[in-house]
């Protein structure tokens, strides 16, 4: 299949920026969007940068063939290690993710930061930490290194009889930052196992890069595209934006026609194991 180029890449070592990836489409479901996960060497966190950063480039360079208008680096590991190069070597705008330790450390406590060992270790990652704690000195940062955290959910998405939670250091924190975006898929019980509040950047990432695009005035580029579809399948612009799925407003026929059309051209999976990524996605967020 011939990938339509131009829309925006996302980028993670597996399935951990799918989430992202949901949280950006909420955002802009106008987009297209390419989602690289590398579940072939995932986790990332324990491999070292060397390699790393292999793959991260061989990825992107592949973002650079599609022309895309922007990447996210859906990835809190590989922002740590290689975003200032990434931005180096690449014309287009690349949005990082970053652990939100400014609005745990506001709110003060003890405040812990669950990351990869390889975030964890980082320059760029304490120095964040040392940021916040300098700008809310209320709030005491705690890092903690999950060394296979990541991998166990990367393997394990979809059993609903594992307990992740055996992975999770002991303790009483005052609240809980999701420092990798794998450990998005089980806040829920990070949240139950220290009842405290747990903090995730996701609507961070997307917001900033809704705000890149709108700055560099790339946004909405495919609009024409689909008030055309609309018009061939008869169905007017107020069809789509104001019908819930389901309902028989306009033909169930057209509808579903649309939402297929819609999918195909506006999300693609790349990667060696981009059947998986599809899969949970899927399942997870439906398309
Ligand atoms: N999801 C990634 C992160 O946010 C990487 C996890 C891994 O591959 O170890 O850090």
């Amino acid at each position: 299949m011939k990938i339509q180029k131009g829309g925006i890449g996302i980028f993670d070592s597996g399935i951990g920026g799918l989430t992202v990836l949901a949280e950006c489409r909420k955002l802009l479901p106008e987009e297209r969007f390419y989602y690289y996960g590398d579940n072939q060497h995932a986790p990332y966190g324990n491999l070292p940068i060397e390699k790393i950063r292999r793959y991260v480039f061989s990825a992107f360079e592949k973002f650079q063939r599609l022309e895309v208008k922007a990447a996210v680096l859906a990835c809190n590991t590989v922002t740590a290690l290689c975003v200032e190069e990434l931005r180096e070597r690449y014309s287009f705008p690349i949005i990082g993710a970053e652990p939100a330790v400014f609005t745990a450390a506001r709110r003060g406590g003890e405040v812990w930061v669950l990351t990869t060992r390889a975030t964890y270790n980082s320059e760029r990652f304490r120095t964040l930490c040392k940021r916040a704690e300098e700008k809310y000195p209320q709030g005491k940062i705690r890092a903690v290194a999950c060394d296979c955290l990541a991998g166990v959910i990367e393997t394990n998405i979809g059993r609903e009889d594992f307990n992740y939670t055996l992975a999770l250091p002991s303790g009483t924190p005052s609240s809980v930052v999701l420092g990798c975006t794998h450990y998005i898929y089980i806040k829920e019980s990070i949240r139950q196992f220290y009842g405290c509040e747990v903090y995730d950047g996701n609507f961070g990432i997307a917001k900033r890069l809704a705000d890149t695009l709108l700055k560099e005035g790339k946004n909405g580029c495919d609009f024409v595209e689909k008030t055309t579809f609309m018009k061939k399948v008869g169905m007017n612009d107020h069809s789509v934006t104001t019908t819930p799925k389901n309902t028989n407003k306009c033909s169930p026929y057209n509808q579903e026609t649309f939402e297929r059309k819609r999918e195909g051209k506006k999300l693609v999976f790349l990667g060696k194991l981009k059947g998986k990524n599809k899969k949970i996605y899927k399942q997870t967020f439906g398309f």
